[in-house]
């Protein structure tokens, strides 16, 4: 797919792995058990974090395949997420439709002050699939971003990635073992804090980071939403605020993060940088109501980094 709107130079990325439909509403109220309320506002859009990853990166001008099992072809959850990828500009040509599955469905309420409920319709008969051919898959990329909710789709992935020596992003957002071969071989582990936690047996996101560490050799961070992100340089742990913003809808911060952070490493080759870069997506997108419908553009991030202060690095321990 070619868009004449996209920069034949721009960052190249494969986002592999799980896609929802989200159907989000606003509400001045979450309803009680039993009653009714009226929805403010309402979008069906594409979500889950392979998908809304690739929606951040085509937002900022990237040039983005999406890769990963979704229902089959009468499968109208798995039709929705396509058509919003399509309009998108984000090649699906190597989404898998698997004959009998359906796609996952999230409904998704915010209040006013940005809390959320969520239910999710678990996708069936999709975490089995592997891709067909991975070597082909990331023969034209500039680097990959997986999870570890597909480790059958994911860990192809990075075995051909690896072959090629580019880097390997993984949003670690499932508890896992912290000597789990997929973390292993990837170039940058960027974890949710609940999951590093996990993960990590430790509660506290420094000590988890060090314990982590100690069997991992890519860099490593975690992401703690307002909290901002900590990571380990040499061995010390590094924390860089989130920028100060008015929340309207954190759904899928986390996945514009990822986002925007391998679009970045891509281009600049520095975490530090990336990482500025996808707290100040994620922030973005975060004022904005509608999930990964409010994705900003590359003009958008670069005028707001340019607006606001660098965040202060802090030393952690
Ligand atoms: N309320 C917020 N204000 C400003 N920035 C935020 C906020 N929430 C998240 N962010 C930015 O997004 C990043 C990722 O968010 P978070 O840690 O919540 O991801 P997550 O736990 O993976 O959640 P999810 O994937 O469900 O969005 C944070 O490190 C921060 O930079
Ligand atoms: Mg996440």
């Amino acid at each position: 797919m070619t868009d004449p709107n996209v920069s034949q130079k721009a960052p190249r990325i494969l986002c592999a792995g799980g896609a929802v439909q989200d159907i989000v509403m606003r509400v001045d109220e979450f309803p009680k058990p039993g009653g009714k309320v009226s929805a403010t506002k309402y979008v069906v859009t594409s979500g889950g974090q392979s998908g809304n990853a690739a929606v951040a990166i085509a937002r900022l001008g990237g040039r983005v395949k999406y890769a990963g099992a979704l229902g089959d072809m009468e499968d109208e959850v798995a039709t929705s997420i396509t058509a919003n990828f399509a309009r998108e500009g984000i090649d699906y040509a190597s989404a898998v439709r698997v004959k009998g599955a359906s796609s996952s469905v999230s409904i998704v309420m915010l209040d006013h002050t940005g809390e959320k409920m969520i239910a999710t319709r678990r996708d069936s008969g999709l975490s089995e699939v592997a891709p067909d051919n991975a070597d082909a898959l990331v023969a034209d990329v500039d680097a990959v971003l997986i999870d570890n909710r597909y480790e059958n789709f994911a860990k192809p992935v990075c075995a051909a990635a690896l072959k090629r020596g580019i880097p390997r992003v993984i949003d670690l957002d499932r508890v896992t073992r912290p000597d789990d071969p997929l973390l292993a071989g990837c170039t940058h582990i960027v974890a949710s804090a609940e999951a590093l936690r996990g993960t990590a047996g430790e509660a506290d996101i420094g000590a988890a980071l060090k314990v982590l560490g100690k069997h991992l050799q890519g860099f490593l961070a975690a992401t703690d939403g307002p909290d901002g992100v900590y990571w380990l340089d040499h061995g010390k742990v590094r924390h860089m605020p989130a920028f100060k913003v008015d929340v309207v809808d954190s759904l899928g911060a986390g996945d514009t993060f990822h986002g925007a952070f391998v679009f970045r490493l891509v281009e600049c080759g520095d975490e530090v940088d990336a990482m500025r870069f996808g707290s100040a997506t994620a922030a973005i997108k975060c004022t904005r109501f509608g999930g990964l419908m409010g994705a900003p553009s590359r003009a958008e991030v670069d005028a707001f980094l340019k607006e606001r202060a660098a965040p202060a690095l802090e030393a952690v321990g």
